[in-house]
C-alpha cells in the first residue's frame, strides 16, 4: 500500500516537475552495468532468487532487517526510519550507498574511528548513529544476517576490489550554501511527501525531529546528504535538482532540530581531518 502511494505521488511529482527537466546538470546517474575498460559489473542477484537452503533463510533475514528494520530490529532502533530509507531498494541501487561488493573491501581501516572495521561494526555504526539505536552484539543472529545478506549480494566481487559504485557520488557547490533558499527548496519539492514540518508523512520518513537521525550519522554531514538528495530526491526522480539547490537543501534540513549523538565528540581520534568517505 505504502509503496504504491509513493509510486502514484512519484508520479505525481514527475509531471509536476516537467519543466525543470532542462535544468539537469552535468551530473548522471551511475550506469547500472559498467562497459568498457570497467573490470567490474553491478550485477547483483535478486532477492528473488535466494536459496532455499538454511544460508538461504540467514540471507533472507538480512533482506527483511534491511527493508523492515522496524519490525525486524526494533530494540535496536530508535528512530522511524529503516536501512532503505537510505540504502534504497535494499541496498540495490548503485546510487544510494549500495551494499553490493561491500564484502569484498571489509574488514577496512577507518579514519572516523582509527582503526580496522569489520562490516559488522559498519553496519552496528549505522545502527547507533543514522537509526539513533544501539549495536547489535557481535554474535547477534540478526547482525549475523545483514552481513550474510550482504556477503550474497557481493557474490563474484573480487576481494580488495575497487568499486565504482561504492557510496554516494558526491557534487561540488559552486556559490556559498544558503539554508535561506534551501527552505525555499524544501518547501516547493520536499514537503509535499516529507511534510512541511519534517517529521514525515505516511508516504515519506522523517527528515529531521525526533525520529529523525542523528547529528552524528553520515546523512549529517551537508556534503552526504546533499549527494543522496541529488541523486535520488525527490523519490523516483533524482538527478531534477540543481547541485547547488541539493546542497541549499541539504543545509536547511541538517540545521533543524535532530537526536542528539555524544560519541561523535570521539570521532577522528588522531585529530586528522574529516574524511569525507564512507570508507
Ligand atoms: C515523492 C515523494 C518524495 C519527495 C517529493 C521527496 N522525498 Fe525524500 N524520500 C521519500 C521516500 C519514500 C523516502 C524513503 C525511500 C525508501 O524507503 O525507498 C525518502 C527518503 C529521504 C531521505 C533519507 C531518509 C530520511 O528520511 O532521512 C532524505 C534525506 C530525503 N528523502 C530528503 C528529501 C528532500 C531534501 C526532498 C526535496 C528535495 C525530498 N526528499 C523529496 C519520498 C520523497
Ligand atoms: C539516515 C540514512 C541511513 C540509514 C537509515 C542507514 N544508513 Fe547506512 N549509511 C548511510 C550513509 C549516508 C552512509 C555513507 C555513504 C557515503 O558516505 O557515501 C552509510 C554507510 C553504510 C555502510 C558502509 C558503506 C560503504 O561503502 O562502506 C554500511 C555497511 C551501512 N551504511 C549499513 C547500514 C545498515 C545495515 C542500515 C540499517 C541497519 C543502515 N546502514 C541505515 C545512511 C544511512
Amino acid at each position: 500500500m505504502m509503496r504504491l502511494l509513493s509510486a502514484i505521488l512519484g508520479m505525481a511529482m514527475l509531471l509536476s516537475c516537467s519543466g525543470e527537466r532542462t535544468r539537469v546538470e552535468t551530473e548522471q546517474p551511475r550506469e547500472a552495468s559498467q562497459t568498457g575498460s570497467a573490470p567490474i559489473e553491478f550485477s547483483p542477484p535478486s532477492p528473488e532468487t535466494i536459496p532455499g537452503s538454511q544460508l538461504g533463510e540467514q540471507i533472507r533475514l538480512g533482506y527483511e532487517i534491511v527493508v523492515n528494520t522496524q519490525e525486524y530490529a526494533r530494540p535496536y532502533v530508535g528512530n522511524r526510519l529503516n536501512c532503505t530509507n537510505c540504502h534504497l531498494d535494499g541496498g540495490l541501487n548503485p546510487n544510494a550507498a549500495s551494499f553490493v561488493g561491500l564484502a569484498a573491501v571489509y574488514p577496512t581501516y577507518r579514519t572516523r574511528n582509527a582503526r580496522m572495521n569489520t562490516l559488522a561494526d559498519r553496519v552496528n555504526e549505522c545502527f547507533e548513529r543514522s537509526l539513533n539505536g544501539r549495536a547489535l552484539p557481535p554474535d547477534s543472529s540478526k547482525l549475523q544476517a545483514i552481513v550474510a545478506y550482504i556477503t550474497w549480494l557481493s557474490r563474484g566481487v573480487p576481494s580488495g576490489a575497487t568499486i565504482p559504485w561504492r557510496g554516494l557520488q558526491r557534487i561540488d557547490s559552486r556559490r556559498p550554501i544558503d539554508s535561506d533558499s534551501g527552505k525555499k527548496v524544501f518547501a516547493s519539492k520536499c514537503v509535499f511527501c516529507h511534510g512541511s514540518d519534517g517529521l514525515g508523512t505516511m508516504v515519506a520518513p522523517p527528515v529531521w525531529g525526533p525520529q529523525s537521525y542523528t547529528i552524528g550519522a553520515d546523512m549529517a554531514r551537508v556534503s552526504v546528504a546533499a549527494a543522496f538528495i541529488k541523486s535520488n530526491m525527490p523519490r523516483s526522480w533524482g538527478w531534477s535538482l540543481s547541485d547547488d539547490d541539493a546542497y541549499d537543501v541539504a543545509a536547511y534540513i541538517n540545521a533543524q532540530p535532530r537526536p542528539d549523538f555524544p560519541g561523535k565528540a570521539n570521532d577522528w581520534p588522531k585529530g586528522g581531518k574529516p574524511v569525507d568517505s564512507p570508507y
